[in-house]
């Protein structure tokens, strides 16, 4: 007699279980992450990593931290850093950055990245967003001051939502000329941002300072 076929589905091991995370410690020591000493930028939500990879090359005296919530990309950019001989400059953690961002050491980060964040559009998913009320006051605290806030989309209203959020909270005011920016300045773009332009599609960017 022949058995029935096995359909029973073996859950497929999860690769990505050993994704690198933050250190338990209370604040943070960003020495224990990257070499000591050099401004420190941090991008939020850096995916495929094209522009930590892009920002190491242009600026050689700067270290990064990449906080991406995808454990996968989170994995596998933070082991290619490491592959290109940038693991001393940069680390990516997996990490959702409104948990992460308030457990970094204040006045610690020079300049704060949010390329094309958000891409949810459902009432119900309002509660992913990135950019919300909580993430500014903590993106303050983390700043140098002097130190900027850059966010960029090709979505026109979330960039104007962002910016009427960004306008309303105190601690952070519009660069001279701005806030919105024509080109990005930072001699880097990130995979998003590539192929926006590529596909003809305007991007929104708006660069704000804290004080
Ligand atoms: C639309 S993709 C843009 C990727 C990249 N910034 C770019 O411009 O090419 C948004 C990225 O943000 C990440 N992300 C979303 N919510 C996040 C959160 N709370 N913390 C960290 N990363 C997040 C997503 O996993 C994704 O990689």
């Amino acid at each position: 007699m022949s058995s029935a076929p096995n359909t029973k589905q073996t859950p497929k091991p999860n690769s990505y279980a050993h994704a690198p995370r933050l250190p338990e410690a209370d604040p943070i020591s960003l020495a224990d992450l990257v070499r000591p000493g050099a401004p420190i930028e941090l991008e939020i939500g850096p995916g495929r990593g094209g522009f930590l990879f892009e920002r190491l090359a242009a600026v050689p005296d700067l270290c990064m931290l990449g906080f991406e919530i995808r454990r996968k990309w989170a994995t596998i950019v933070d082991d290619k850093l490491k592959a290109a001989g940038l693991g001393e400059r940069a680390r990516v953690f997996s990490e959702d950055a409104r948990v992460a961002l308030p457990r970094l050491p204040a006045a610690s980060l020079s300049r704060i990245y949010i390329h094309f964040p958000d891409p949810w559009w459902k009432k119900r998913h309002e509660k992913r967003l990135v950019v919300n009320p909580t993430l500014l006051p903590n993106v303050a605290r983390a700043l140098v001051p002097g130190g900027e806030l850059f966010v960029q989309t090709d979505v026109e209203d979330r960039a104007a939502e962002y910016q009427a959020a960004i306008d309303a909270f105190e601690g952070l005011t519009p660069v001279a000329g701005g806030p919105r920016l024509e080109e990005n300045p930072f001699l880097a773009r990130s995979p998003r941002e590539h192929r926006a332009m590529k596909d003809g599609l305007p991007i929104h960017r708006l660069l704000y300072r804290k004080p």
